[in-house]
């Protein structure tokens, strides 16, 4: 459904200089600053497939997302959507796709839910029986007639998200782009929006990409991922096989006892001489040593840590996605 070939974007900017003396000296200078958003991506994502596109803030995720949708022109590279190249080809390729950001609506500000989507429903020519169709299966996933008589302004961020999530499925588009479906949302409408995409998946076969920094998206919602970092891409694969390729990891969590202060630096290079892709920090109130239980035995890290500190208990336990997904990021960083 979906081919990714090479896909590079470079943002060309003016150099910016603070005050307004550095704003004379960027009108004269005219330095400019590259930043490589995304830089050879490939990927290809069959029909039906609910993809987890994640990295951490600035990885070029939303780029790729706009690229994809046709909002953005590649540097170079080359997508197709349904044979469509969606830059090429902007209303074909609107046919076909749906497109929700998480930190924006698409909707009218200040017209009532309901009147936004007869809009749409207007724009994309749906015929009055079928629209009644699609907004009665809408409402019972999204539970619309809560707000729909409410201009778009007085929504939650929420309803909001209901409301964007339900505009962009009213012409049962093959694909689905979610950019942070679930930003700033509390955990019960997080968990509604959740059951919602996956419903739409199950329903129609909907072909659905998201991206997020949310693990417990995807762990609810992705079989696969795939992982970018500063532009690359790190890892495409299943979330299982992520599993059993870090599945040696373990997290060990200490409680330390109160009082003398813990010298983290000497302990964490002490933990790395075991596994040097160890990661020993402080979360919250805990210090959290994860390493490769090949390469360091349990004893030996607690051993380690009880040489250094007090401490009143502690525990062992797989490996967080989370965690996991730090450690990509650390590998591919120490690749490069
Ligand atoms: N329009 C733009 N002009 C210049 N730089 C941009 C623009 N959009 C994004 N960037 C930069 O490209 C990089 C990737 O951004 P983005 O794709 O938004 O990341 P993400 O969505 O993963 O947080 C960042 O360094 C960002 O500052
Ligand atoms: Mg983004």
């Amino acid at each position: 459904m979906i081919r990714v070939r090479n896909l590079s974007k470079t943002f060309v900017t003016q150099k910016r200089y603070p005050g307004f003396l550095g704003s004379l000296k960027g009108l004269v200078t005219r330095e400019k600053v590259r930043t490589v958003a995304v830089d050879d991506v490939s990927f290809d994502i069959d029909a039906g497939e609910i993809v987890g596109y994640i990295g951490a803030n600035g990885a070029g995720k939303s780029t790729t997302i706009k690229m994809m949708t046709g909002i953005l022109t590649p540097s170079s590279g080359r997508v197709t959507v349904d044979g469509v190249v969606p830059w090429e080809r902007r209303m074909a390729n609107a046919a076909n796709i749906g497109v929700v950001f998480g930190q924006r609506t698409q909707l009218w500000w200040d017209l009532p839910v309901t009147e936004s989507l007869t809009l749409l429903r207007d724009v994309y020519g749906v015929p009055k029986g079928e629209y009644e169709k699609r907004i009665a299966f809408l409402d019972e996933v999204l539970g619309l007639s809560e707000f729909s008589g409410s201009p778009v302004r007085t929504l939650s961020l929420g309803q909001r998200m209901r409301a964007d999530l339900a505009a962009s499925l009213l012409h049962r588009p093959k694909v689905l782009y979610l950019d942070e479906p679930t930003i700033g949302l509390d955990l019960i409408v997080k968990e509604k929006v959740r059951k919602a995409i996956k419903e739409l998946n199950r329903e129609f076969g909907t072909t659905i990409i998201l991206t997020t920094h949310d693990l417990a998206d995807i762990e609810e919602l992705c079989r696969r991922i795939i992982v970018i970092d500063s532009g690359r891409l790190v890892y495409d694969g299943s979330l299982d096989e992520l599993r059993a390729k870090y599945g040696r990891a373990r997290t060990v969590r200490f409680h330390l006892a109160p009082g003398a202060e813990l010298d983290l630096a000497p302990l964490s290079a002490e933990i790395a001489a075991l596994d040097p892709s160890s990661r020993t920090v402080m979360e919250d109130g805990e210090l959290a040593v994860t390493f490769d239980r090949a390469k360091a035995g349990v004893g030996a890290v607690v051993q380690k840590v009880l040489a250094r500190h007090e401490v009143l208990d502690y525990a062992i336990s797989e490996t967080k996605i989370e965690e996991i997904v730090k450690r990509i990021y650390l590998e591919a960083e120490a690749g490069r």
